[in-house]
Formats: C-alpha cells, sequence, structure tokens
C-alpha cells in the first residue's frame, strides 16, 4: 500500500481535528474517519493489497491511529460538553440584586376576628349563627318586641328611615329573635345567635357611631331560667379573656325581657383593682340580657306557659376595644390598614 495514503489520512486529520468547534463537528469527524465507510476504516481493507512482510507494521500503525483518534475524540468531548454547561448556566442565571415585588398580605378585620371567636364558642354549645335583615320593619324592630308605637323606649333608638315610617334601617339585632322564631313555627329549642350591623342617629365621637355591630343570642326551651343565661354568659367571657374573668349580673329594664339584666365581666385592664377604663369600679357592662318577656313569645306562636328562653344582645365593637386596649370606636370604621395591622401582630405574640 501506499503509505502516501496513510500520511494524508493522517495529515488530514490531524488538520481537521485542530478545526473542530463543537460537539455536533466531533461527531462528523467520527463518522468521516471511523465510520463504516470513514477513512481509518476504509486503510484496513487496504491490508490485503500491503506485501506481507510489511502487513504487521501497516496494521499497527493504522491502529495507532485509530486509538489516537479515540483518545482524542474522548478529551474533546469532555471539554465540549463542559463548555457547552457551562454556556447554558450562565444564559440561565437568575439576577438576585433585582428587588423582589412586595406583596402586601392583609391582615383580617379585627372586629370580624372577634365575631368569629364569639361564634366558636357558640357553636360548640350547638347553637345556630343565623342572618337578618338591615333594611327592617317596624314591626319587627320594634313591635313584636313589646315596643309599641309611641313608647318611649323607642327615643333611645332613633334610627335612619329608609320608607315612610315603616321601613328603618335596624337600631338592634333583637328582631333577628322573632323572625327566628316565626321561622321556627313553635319548633324548640331554638338556640341562635346573630352578628350584623346595626344603625342609630348618633353623632359620631369617641364612644357613639353611627353604625356598629351587635351579637344577639337567643335561646327558647322549656324551664330556662336566668341560672342558664348566668352559665352561658360565664362561658363566653372565660373563653374570650381567659378563666379568671368573672361575670355578674344587675337588674335592668327592657321591654322584651322580664326579667332584665345587664351583664358585668371583672375590668380586664386591671382585674377588678380600679383604673380608667372601668371607671375605678373594677367592673364594665357588656350585655343587656334577660328572660323573654311572655308577650315576645306569644306574639312569635310560641306558648309562654309552656315555653321560656333567655336573649341577650351586646355590641361587637365594645369587647374588641376591651381585648385589643382600643379607646376610640371610630378606629374600626376608618381605613388605616395600620391599625388593623398593628392589632393583628399584638394578638399574634
Ligand atoms: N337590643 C338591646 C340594645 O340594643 C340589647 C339587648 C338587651 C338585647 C336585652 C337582648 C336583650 O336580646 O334580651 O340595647
Amino acid at each position: 500500500m501506499d503509505n502516501k495514503k496513510f500520511d494524508a489520512i493522517k495529515e488530514a486529520l490531524e488538520k481537521d481535528l485542530v478545526d473542530v468547534q463543537d460537539i455536533k463537528e466531533l461527531n462528523e469527524l467520527k463518522v468521516k474517519y471511523l465510520g463504516k465507510k470513514g477513512l481509518i476504516t476504509e486503510l484496513n481493507s487496504e491490508i490485503k493489497n500491503i506485501p506481507n512482510e510489511d502487513k504487521k507494521d501497516f496494521g499497527l500503525k493504522v491502529n495507532e491511529l485509530r486509538n489516537q483518534f479515540n483518545e482524542y475524540y474522548e478529551m474533546q468531548k469532555e471539554k465540549l460538553d463542559l463548555e457547552e454547561l457551562n454556556k447554558r448556566l450562565e444564559n440561565e442565571t437568575i439576577d438576585i440584586s433585582l428587588p423582589a415585588t412586595r406583596i402586601n398580605l392583609g391582615a383580617p378585620n379585627i372586629l370580624e376576628k372577634l365575631i368569629e371567636e364569639v361564634e366558636e364558642v357558640f357553636l360548640s354549645m350547638g347553637y345556630d349563627v343565623v342572618d337578618g335583615p338591615e333594611i327592617e320593619e317596624d314591626k319587627y324592630n320594634f313591635e313584636m318586641l313589646n315596643i309599641p308605637k309611641g313608647h318611649p323606649a323607642r327615643d333611645a333608638q332613633d334610627t335612619f328611615y329608609v320608607e315612610g315610617e315603616e321601613i328603618l334601617l335596624r337600631s338592634q339585632t333583637s328582631p333577628v329573635q322573632v323572625r327566628t322564631m316565626l321561622k321556627g313555627e313553635g319548633k324548640v329549642p331554638i338556640r341562635m345567635i346573630c352578628p350584623g350591623k346595626t344603625y342609630r342617629r348618633d353623632d359620631d365621637d369617641a364612644s357613639h357611631s353611627h353604625q356598629f355591630m351587635q351579637i344577639e343570642g337567643l335561646l327558647v326551651d322549656k324551664d330556662i331560667s336566668l341560672s342558664h343565661l348566668k352559665g352561658t354568659m360565664d362561658v363566653l367571657f372565660k373563653r374570650l379573656f381567659g378563666n379568671n374573668v368573672e361575670t355578674r349580673f344587675r337588674p335592668s329594664y327592657y321591654q322584651f325581657t322580664e326579667p332584665s339584666v345587664e351583664v358585668d365581666i371583672t375590668c380586664v385592664n386591671c382585674h377588678g383593682k380600679g383604673c380608667n377604663v372601668c371607671k375605678n369600679t373594677g367592673w364594665v357592662t357588656v350585655v343587656g340580657a334577660g328572660v323573654v318577656h311572655p308577650n315576645v313569645l306569644r306574639m312569635s306562636g310560641y306558648d309562654p306557659n309552656v315555653w321560656s328562653g333567655f336573649a341577650f344582645g351586646f355590641g361587637a365593637e365594645r369587647l374588641a376595644m376591651l381585648k385589643y386596649d382600643i379607646n376610640d370606636i371610630r378606629t374600626f370604621y376608618n381605613a388605616d390598614l395600620r391599625e388593623t395591622n398593628t392589632f393583628d401582630r399584638e394578638d399574634e405574640e
């Protein structure tokens, strides 16, 4: 064989190897030299034309060339693979020095949070949480609660009239008692609370708001007395403010309960010692309540000789103000998120 051909192939290979730019070209070279019809492969078939005495040498040379190519191929492949990986990593890097988009996480409304806590306490005692309309009829807001037209008790609950004298924004959540009893159609027991917005024609100041939140409660069953009410209030306030809190009843007057009481709790600010929150009495009044008046039961279809019940109502803001040490009711109704966030964080500490 012509050694010339061998030398030409070797020379071409060395030149090709220097020019290789990437993996694709490297693989093409492999085919060109070692493929089925590759130049080095073809050299093998030349062996038969070589004189016997030179066959061995020629074979060794061809093998050496193949080994050189393979060695080079492996080395280059490793190098090119690495280069490609680095290039990819470079292109895919994320610039972590860019400022992230700030997401303002909301905090639950503090009043809603308190209402939910109250709901949980009553749900655990088997009560339903019900809803009632904010635009209410005089009949439910007053008359069926034993407050007839012209009754002086209406003066303290002057509200906003929507249409004539019959349709108004409810001044209390107590009408939901009536609606629940009418819907219950004489079925017992009734155990419900109703949180919701209420309205009065008040001038807004630190302790008055023309719109506020009440939570109403009603239980109707057999042989219900003030002691059931006392136990229920005890559970509520211990769960809200801790086991050291005590409750007491003071006589009061509401048209729809008889007897009526004010429920006081030991001042959560000074724990009964006396401070400006409790006006140095050690107690704060938080609930109006009583045993449901026979007239109210009768008007809503429950025979007062068979059934009895207790009812209560309180302002959600008042409790939230005590719990979160807020001294202005308007805090709940301005849209300053800093307040909500602050109280939320304090609560979690
Ligand atoms: N509705 C009363 C008010 O707004 C609060 C109240 C007192 C509700 C006694 C009741 C109750 O259910 O029995 O002042």
